[in-house]
Order: C-alpha cells, then sequence, then structure tokens
C-alpha cells in the first residue's frame, strides 16, 4: 500500500484489522525528492487470540480454596500431555483471574511479573501471548502454574478485615497452550477439570501484606512430566466472562534493576540494610541456616531516629515476607506476587545472611529522555522523578507503591501525565489506562477518582474537579508527546462523555453545584490533617478545570475531524465557563499562586488581564523568597505560568530554592524519590506525624504520609521546555515541531538533554563559556523542525552555523546546528544594562 502526505507518525497500515493469530510482515520506505529510498528491517506483527469465541481455555482453581474466606496458600495447578512428534510453533496465550506465574517442563514461560496486571477485570482482563516453541519437545510435557491473589482477591485500600475480594472470591487459569507439530498436526491443551490441583509453599501471598513462605513444603518436581501428584485434587472450574479477555496491549511488569544493600547499624535484633534508594520491589536476600529456621523481611522507606524501620506510614499494610527454611546449606529467597515501597529492609533470622539485594520492579517502559546540568541538586531532583515513576508504574499509574492504598488516582495522573510521557515511553501504558478510565466512567456522575474504581465510595467517587478531568488532561498530554491521534481518537466520546456530565451538574447561574472536592491537595498552608483545605477556593479550581476539560475536548474533537459544530460547541462552553469563572473569582484569583497559576493555565484570564495576574504571581513569588506554596493542582502549573509570562527570575527562584517548602528541600534532605508532602521530613529533622482528622466511623485518626509520591515531581517538565529548552508544540506534536527555547540561569553553566521522538532523537546542549557567550549545540532529526527562541539582552548578537541570525526567533532544519548568543539574558544574574536588582541573594 501507499500512503501519500508528510504525516510519519500514527500511520495505519495497509491491510486492515488483524485476524486472531494473523502474522503480518511490515516494511517501510519512503519517497522524497523524487526517489525511493531503500526498505526497512521487516517489522514482524502477531495477532493474540482476539475474539471470545478463539477461547476453549476454562478459569480453573483448586476445589474449596480457603482462599475465598482469607489468605490462604496459593493453588498449584499441572497437566501433563503427550505430543506425538517435534514441535514447529507453539504459542500459549494465557491470562488469569488473580496473577500467575507458568512454567513448562520447569521452566519459566516469561520473566514477566504480576501478570495480567490490574484493569477494571469486569470489562477488561488482559491476556498474553507468549512463543514457547522450545520449550515443548516430542513425548510428554507438563505445564504448571502458580496463581496468586494480586489486585483481583488480594487487600486493596485501607480497611483490613473488609478490603479483600474486590473483583471475586475465587482465582481462576485460563490458559490455553496451541501447538504446531511437525507432521502438520495442531494440538490445543487447555485449562479444564483434567488438570491437577495441590498448593505448595506459598502459605500466602498478598500486595500489601507480603508472601509467607515454607520451603519445606516444595513438592520436588511437581513442574515435570512424570511427577506423583499423590494427594493431588483434580481442578474446577470457575465461571468467567471471555468476552472481558483483550490482548494485553501495555508492557508487563519486570524486574529492571537489582541493587547490592549496605548493611547499616542494625536495630534491637533486626539487622538493616540501606538500598540506597527508594524502589517497589522486593529483597532478594540469600542465606546459611538449618531446616526449621525462619527469615523475617521487613521494609520501610525511612528510618526513625534510633535506626529502626519507620513502618507507621505503611498503615495497615504489613509489607512483611516470611520464610521457613527446609535445608542446611545456602539457600536463595525472594517473595512471590508481592513487591513493597522502600529503601530500608530489615532481616530478623537465627540463620547467617550471606547477601541482601533490593530488586526494584516496573512496568517495562523504555527509557525516553535524558537530562543533566552542572547543577548536582536539580539533577538528583531529576532522578528522584525517573525513580517515582518507575515505582508507581506498576501496572497501573498509582499515587504512592508502600501503604495500603497504591491505587489509579486521576488526580496525581493528571497532575505527572506530561512529565511522565517525556521521561518514558509511556504511549502505550496510558492508552491501556485510559481504557480503564472510560470502562469505569459512569454517564452522569463522570470520571471515577481512582481507575480501576474500587475503594471509593459516596461524592468522592466519581467527578472531583482535577481528578476527573484526568479523562481529557492525559490524552491530551499523549497526543501532544507522541503525535499520534489515535490516543485522542480512542478517547473523544470519554472526554464528551465527562464535560457532558459537568454540563448535567451546572446550576441556573451556569457555575457547577458546590459539593466536596479534592481541591489544591496537600496546599502546604492548609492545615496538615486536612489536606484539602487550600488557599485556592476548590469552586474555583472546580469551575476552571471544567472549562479546561472543555477546551480539550474542542481541540480533541478538532484534531479528528468531529463535526465543526460539535467542536464549536465544546469551545464555546470552554469560554463561556472561563468567563463566569473570571467573573466570580477575578479578585481570589489573585490571592494565590495556585490561583494565578491556574487562571492563567487553564485560560481564565482574560487577555487583558494576563499581564496583571502574571504581576502578581510573580511579586508573590519574590515576597515569598521562591517558597513554594501550591499543592497538587497548582505545583504542575506554577512554573509554566511564570515562563509563560517571560518571568524567569522568580520560576528559577522557586526551582533553586533550597529552603523548606520547595523541591529542593527534599533533595538536601536525602529524599531518592518524590514526597507527599512538601514537609515529610520536617525542618527538624523529625518525620511529620502524617495525622489526619478522623476519616473513619470509629473515629480512627487516619495517617497519611509517603516519600513516594509524583505529583510534584511535575516540575521536571519544566526543566526539559525551559532549562535544557525542548518541548513539543501541541499544534504540530510529537515534536514535530520543536520549540528550543533555553534559559541560562546564574549558578547553572550547563544544561544538555535528549529526547527520543518518534522521527529520531533531539537534543540540546548549552554552555555559557569563559568570555559570557551563550553557545547551544542542537540537534534535531530527519522530519522534525524546530524554532529556537535565543535568550537576548538588548546588545546581544545571534549566530547560526556562523551566520548572523535573528535575536528574535531562529527557524531550524534538520542535523545539527550551533547558536552563539553574546550577552545573552540570564536569569537570577546582575543586569548591567539596567542595573535592575536581582533576586540571587534572596534564594
Ligand atoms: C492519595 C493521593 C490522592 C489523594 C486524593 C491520597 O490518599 O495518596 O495521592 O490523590 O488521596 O485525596
Amino acid at each position: 500500500g501507499e500512503v501519500s502526505g508528510d504525516v510519519q507518525v500514527g500511520v495505519e497500515a495497509p491491510g486492515g484489522s488483524l485476524r486472531s493469530r494473523e502474522v503480518r510482515h511490515f516494511r517501510v520506505r519512503l519517497h522524497s525528492e523524487g526517489q525511493w529510498g531503500g526498505w526497512s528491517d521487516p517489522l514482524i506483527v502477531e495477532a493474540g487470540l482476539l475474539d471470545a469465541e478463539d477461547w476453549v481455555a476454562q478459569a480453573i482453581t483448586i476445589p474449596e480454596d480457603p482462599g475465598s474466606e482469607s489468605q490462604a496458600p496459593s493453588p498449584l495447578l499441572r497437566h501433563e500431555f503427550t505430543l506425538a512428534a517435534d514441535v514447529a510453533r507453539a504459542r500459549l496465550h494465557i491470562t488469569s483471574l488473580g496473577v500467575h506465574e507458568a512454567s513448562i517442563n520447569g521452566v519459566r514461560v516469561t520473566d514477566e511479573l504480576l501478570a495480567p496486571g490490574w484493569t477494571s477485570y469486569s470489562t477488561r482482563l488482559l491476556a498474553a501471548t507468549h512463543d514457547v516453541t522450545a520449550l515443548l519437545r516430542s513425548g510428554t510435557n507438563a505445564i504448571s502454574t502458580t496463581l496468586g491473589d494480586g489486585w483481583y482477591r488480594g487487600r486493596l485500600g485501607w480497611m483490613p478485615g473488609e478490603d479483600r475480594r474486590r473483583y471475586g472470591n475465587q482465582l481462576g487459569l485460563i490458559a490455553q497452550l496451541e501447538i504446531d507439530l511437525v507432521d502438520g498436526a495442531r494440538v490445543t491443551v487447555a485449562t479444564d477439570e483434567t488438570w491437577q490441583a495441590s498448593t505448595g509453599p506459598i502459605r500466602s501471598a498478598d500486595l500489601y501484606d507480603g508472601a509467607s513462605i515454607d520451603l519445606r513444603l516444595e513438592q520436588e518436581g511437581w513442574d515435570q512430566p512424570g511427577f506423583e501428584a499423590d494427594g493431588w485434587t483434580a481442578a474446577t472450574s470457575v465461571g468467567f466472562d471471555p468476552a472481558a479477555i483483550q490482548p494485553r496491549m501495555t508492557p508487563p511488569v519486570r524486574i529492571f534493576t537489582s541493587l547490592a544493600a549496605r548493611a547499616i547499624e542494625g536495630s534491637g535484633n533486626e539487622a538493616i540494610f540501606d538500598g540506597g534508594q527508594n524502589i517497589s520491589g522486593f529483597v532478594r536476600v540469600t542465606v546459611q541456616g538449618a531446616p526449621g529456621d525462619r527469615v523475617t523481611v521487613r521494609h520501610s522507606e525511612v528510618l526513625e531516629d534510633d535506626g529502626s524501620l519507620h513502618t507507621k506510614s505503611l498503615r495497615s499494610a504489613r509489607a512483611t515476607d516470611s520464610y521457613v527454611l527446609a535445608d542446611t546449606g545456602t539457600t536463595g529467597l525472594e517473595p512471590r506476587f508481592t513487591f513493597h515501597g522502600f529503601r530500608y529492609s530489615g532481616l530478623r533470622t537465627a540463620a547467617s545472611i550471606q547477601t541482601v539485594e533490593h530488586v526494584a520492579i516496573s512496568s517495562d517502559l523504555p527509557r525516553r529522555s535524558a537530562f543533566a546540568c552542572s547543577h548536582p541538586l536539580l539533577n538528583r531532583l531529576h532522578e528522584n522523578v525517573v525513580w517515582s515513576q518507575l515505582d508507581n508504574f506498576v501496572s497501573v499509574p498509582t499515587d504512592c507503591p508502600q501503604r495500603d492504598e497504591r491505587l489509579g488516582w486521576t488526580g496525581d495522573a493528571q497532575a505527572f501525565a506530561a512529565t511522565s510521557c517525556t521521561l518514558f515511553d509511556a504511549e502505550a501504558f496510558w492508552t491501556n489506562w485510559l481504557k480503564d478510565l472510560t470502562a469505569d466512567q459512569d454517564p452522569a456522575l463522570g470520571v471515577s477518582t481512582v481507575v480501576p474504581d474500587v475503594v471509593l465510595d459516596g461524592e468522592a467517587r466519581y467527578g472531583r474537579a482535577g481528578w476527573a478531568d484526568a479523562a481529557t488532561i492525559v490524552p491530551w498530554a499523549v497526543y501532544e508527546s507522541y503525535g499520534d491521534p489515535h490516543v485522542v481518537q480512542a478517547q473523544y466520546q470519554s472526554m464528551r462523555s465527562w464535560v457532558e456530565s459537568l454540563v448535567g451538574r451546572r446550576r441556573p447561574d451556569g457555575l457547577l453545584e458546590p459539593g466536596f472536592q479534592f481541591g489544591d491537595w496537600l496546599d502546604p498552608d492548609a492545615p496538615p490533617a486536612r489536606p484539602w483545605e487550600a488557599k485556592a477556593d476548590s469552586a474555583f479550581i472546580a469551575n476552571a478545570f471544567f472549562a479546561e476539560s472543555a477546551r480539550l475536548t474542542a481541540a480533541a474533537g478538532n484534531v479528528i475531524g468531529a463535526p465543526e459544530d460539535e467542536v464549536a460547541g465544546y469551545r464555546d462552553l470552554a469560554d463561556e465557563m472561563a468567563r463566569q469563572t473570571w467573573s466570580r473569582w477575578r479578585e481570589h484569583i489573585f490571592e494565590s499562586q495556585t490561583g494565578c497559576a491556574i487562571g492563567l493555565r487553564l485560560g481564565i484570564v482574560p487577555l487583558d488581564q494576563r499581564e496583571a495576574v502574571v504581576d502578581a504571581l510573580a511579586e508573590m513569588v519574590r515576597e515569598a523568597d521562591g517558597r513554594i506554596s501550591t499543592g497538587f493542582l497548582g505545583t504542575p502549573h506554577v512554573l509554566h505560568a511564570l515562563a509563560e509570562g517571560g518571568r524567569f527570575d522568580e520560576a528559577f527562584a522557586m526551582l533553586l530554592r533550597q529552603a523548606h517548602p520547595s523541591w529542593l528541600y527534599q533533595v538536601v534532605n536525602d529524599a531518592t524519590t518524590v514526597w507527599e508532602r512538601w514537609d515529610a521530613i520536617r525542618a527538624d529533622g523529625s518525620i511529620h506525624p502524617g495525622k489526619m482528622d478522623p476519616i473513619d466511623a470509629d473515629g480512627d485518626e487516619g495517617h497519611m504520609l509517603s516519600f513516594n509520591h509524583y505529583a510534584y515531581g511535575a516540575v521536571v517538565d519544566w526543566m526539559y521546555r525551559y532549562l535544557a529548552g525542548i518541548a513539543p508544540d501541541a499544534e504540530r506534536p510529537g515534536y514535530r515541531h520543536v520549540l528550543l527555547a533555553p534559559k541560562p540561569v546564574a549558578g547553572v553553566d550547563w544544561a544538555e538533554a535528549s529526547i527520543e521522538s518518534p522521527y529520531g532523537p533531539i537534543a540540546s546542549r548549552w554552555v555559557i563559556e569563559q568570555n559570557g557567550d551563550l553557545v547551544v549545540d542542537i540537534e534535531l532529526p530527519s522530519g522534525a523542525t524546530g524554532t529556537f527562541v535565543p535568550p537576548v539582552t538588548p546588545s546581544s548578537h545571534v549566530t547560526v552555523d556562523d551566520q548572523p541570525a535573528d535575536a528574535a526567533q531562529v527557524h531550524l532544519e534538520r542535523g545539527q546546528h550551533r547558536v552563539r548568543v553574546t550577552r545573552p539574558q540570564v536569569s537570577l544574574s546582575r543586569r548591567p544594562e539596567t542595573g535592575e536588582p536581582s533576586m540571587e541573594q534572596t534564594i
């Protein structure tokens, strides 16, 4: 097929939709400047099982599983079968109610963890297809599988005793092995009641509580053919809906690194280890002991003053793995079907500890970018944000990975979406999660506050401002970053539905009905136990986000060619909401950083008033010595609002501030991920008490403190865009057109960043030379163009590739370019021309 036009991203391949099991080979070549180029390497695409009718497998489990009542041993399921000839090709299509690990003839089928991940199971259950040709042979074979509770039946939420079985009582393995033999025969081996069931060493495994493993109960050889399955029973089948099964479309969870942990001073009878980094994952330990010896591993993000593990923040999550040894000699231990959020581990055992590794897991997203500069604290901030993304992208985008929560909070997701897309190739990850968002959306009540929708009830469950708006903000961020319109195409009806539900909640005066809102959650000036009581009025925020969601829906409609009157309708609605919000809250907007930032960035402030609001914001920041005073909703916008208003001194004063509260305060206080509260470690070095006003009916005091929440990490996107100077352009998204506007600042001598765009790598590196000139090296791939905006003073000269150039802006084509700017504008430095005082001293 030939596709004409200059579009290079999201071009549909010829041939229409794939059929189940179909394999296609694609190659591409380009015709440009009158000539055909060479063919690309082939890309092989193979479909899994796409239709419910393709599944002959039943869902099976162990009969009378006590796990349907409380945490219990993990079911083992096995099956033997004979193949009459060698295997030409074999595929295992597999999913489960609960999580699973599968082996064939004793060899693990995949290194994926926690498969099939977490989705809105009642409508979406993801199945993987694995090439298992090499694991099978002529003769007898065995397939064996262990099941765990995972998100399906394990704990979700903060109500111990009531928080299991959110999706169902029974686990179920659904596996279908399709084998082509060399003699042309096709054999299908599928889960049914002829499979055998038992239990083994995993006595319990829960995502929050950890795993308990008794190695004495290992059934040697159970995963091999020829095993005497004495005492095993026949598996029993469990009802499930094959129509919910969809092919996995998002990267699986895997181990991505392992850190050698260092022994530090112990506490009581617990040996404490420091992995040096707050991670999501587990401890892998080798010990030498005697049969019956116990090993207990606990986890924490920080240590108490006395050197013991701080576990209060885990709330009811036990986060403890325990083992009973079966042998003398060296034994390697690691948990199954669980993960923990931690930097420190504590081991109690009579056995001798040989090695301790902290093993980090995450959804396996490719890194997409790199950033470095001469300011070590900014580099560490960047790394901390990368880690918070890794740690919180374990199948779904979570708020935090350690306590009894770990939910797909939509507010955190929208705050961080753009940043996550800059740091990693997160397109498939978000596209998948957005399908869950749509699945759990209620036409009248709106988008659920957590996706997948579990745990919450009452007013907090749906339609909260700045949370539910993930429905519009996330797809748009993905589109801007990757340039493929399919994501907005897929989400457009969900975006519309969200906006229509808001329309249904308008009062006669046109503004939204007031109601509970999370608002600018965790504003540092809110009472610590009442994080919703932010300075910015949450009714203002709700109406502002309404305007924004309507505007983004119009923009999306425009991209996908929706009917013009429909698009115009959303545009008018956005304008009207903006007008009304401005007229109702115009004074209030001027009163807080969040008011100004949201007013400016969500288009509430009319054009002729923008300068006044920017001035007010800048003045507030200046007076506060760069002190941050925004919560979850204001923080992603505040530096952008300053930058778009040209106020870089104030933006950098905030970014570079090290006193509390600020981004770098966390870094100088030894953070290795981004904290939930600006003062998770308080200025006196103590751990924040995390108290929350009573939240449950019994009046139990809540506790909320995490050292690994990514929302405030959204600032890193600003660092790419303005410090390094690489930004996508929503008009020509996916970095087809790149905005290159680095802003040098006193205290940073050089900065560089690169981003893997769909067109190829984009890079920018600037340095201030000895003579004070700014030199910027830029690389643009074929298919992309750039606009470079030089940071000039009135006396600057600009050259591009040694040719004099326009000081206002420079158009760049593909290739390598060097821009030189004499007497550049450097934020936070003294102004020789004007004598204007700098803010340098204030930070
Ligand atoms: C979560 C947040 C979430 C918030 C909403 C917290 O418990 O950890 O990240 O957005 O609640 O209220």
